[in-house]
């Protein structure tokens, strides 16, 4: 596994140069007739790069018809919900282009949380090409991370890890007890290409332990991102990298 590491000077040219990427793997699923099948991240970290996305120059560029955007995680809140990753999403990004709606797959945050990870779990059985361990497979899944090294909802110290056979958990954020639906490691690992988007010298130290695998590293649901397919890029800002040595 070698892991891939951008580094940017800042937030806003990471969105950018993730924008345009974005914006290439899009055309080249239009151009051979697919699907193009991306698990978006949540928190803040993904506006600077919804908000690229949107720009009219990209946004009229994009195949839309051609992409399905899913969730890698959300909060057990309604989508109008502040806190919402969907809302969030929808802010930033989905009021500006023209996604067809039937494209959009929102985890329902509103329903009752067990049911709705079996719920989506069975969706995107139904929608997304499964692997030989029959677990559903993005073109490309978005990671975030948080200050704790949690990425989608795995949070460390709890037993994330044993659910190898679920697509869908439900987990709760150990500091608010709020409820999420989460993919589980399994599905992010099945995934053809997965990119975290970490920025901000609050991330730096673990960050540097996960990359440099120094620390506690092993104890970071992040670490634990190890894609089958090999493909893992950390697009990351120079704060972010400021510890790593890269
Ligand atoms: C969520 C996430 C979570 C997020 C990290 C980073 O629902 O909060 O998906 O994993 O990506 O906590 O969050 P920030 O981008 O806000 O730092």
């Amino acid at each position: 596994m070698s892991l891939s590491i951008v580094v940017h000077k800042n937030k806003k040219e990471l969105a950018f140069a993730v924008a345009n990427t974005f914006l290439q793997k899009a055309i080249d699923a239009a151009n051979d007739q697919r699907n193009f099948y991306v698990a978006l991240s949540g928190g803040s970290t993904p506006k600077a790069l919804f908000k690229q996305l949107a720009d009219a120059q990209v946004a009229n560029a994009i195949p839309w018809a051609n992409v399905h955007f899913f969730w890698g995680d959300e909060r057990c809140v309604p989508p109008d919900h502040p806190e919402s990753n969907f809302g969030m999403t929808q802010t930033e990004l989905l009021n500006f282009i023209d996604m067809p709606a039937e494209n959009i797959h929102r985890i329902r945050g509103e329903a009752p949380p067990a049911f709705e990870a079996r719920r989506y779990a069975a969706h995107l059985r139904r929608i997304l090409p499964v692997n030989v361990h029959r677990k559903p497979v993005f073109d490309w899944l978005f990671l975030g991370m948080g200050n704790d090294g949690h990425t989608a909802s795995l949070f460390p110290g709890t037993d994330f890890w044993r659910l190898r056979n679920k697509i869908c958990a439900v987990a709760e954020h150990p500091l608010s007890g709020q409820k999420r639906i989460s993919l589980t490691l399994p599905v992010i690992n099945a995934a053809r290409s997965v990119t975290f988007l970490v920025t901000g010298t609050a991330k730096a130290q673990i960050l540097a332990d996960i990359i440099n695998k120094t620390g506690h590293y092993r104890k970071y649901p992040a670490a634990k991102v190890q894609p089958l397919s090999g493909n893992i890029t950390w697009q990351i800002d120079a704060a972010a990298a400021q510890l790593s040595g890269k």
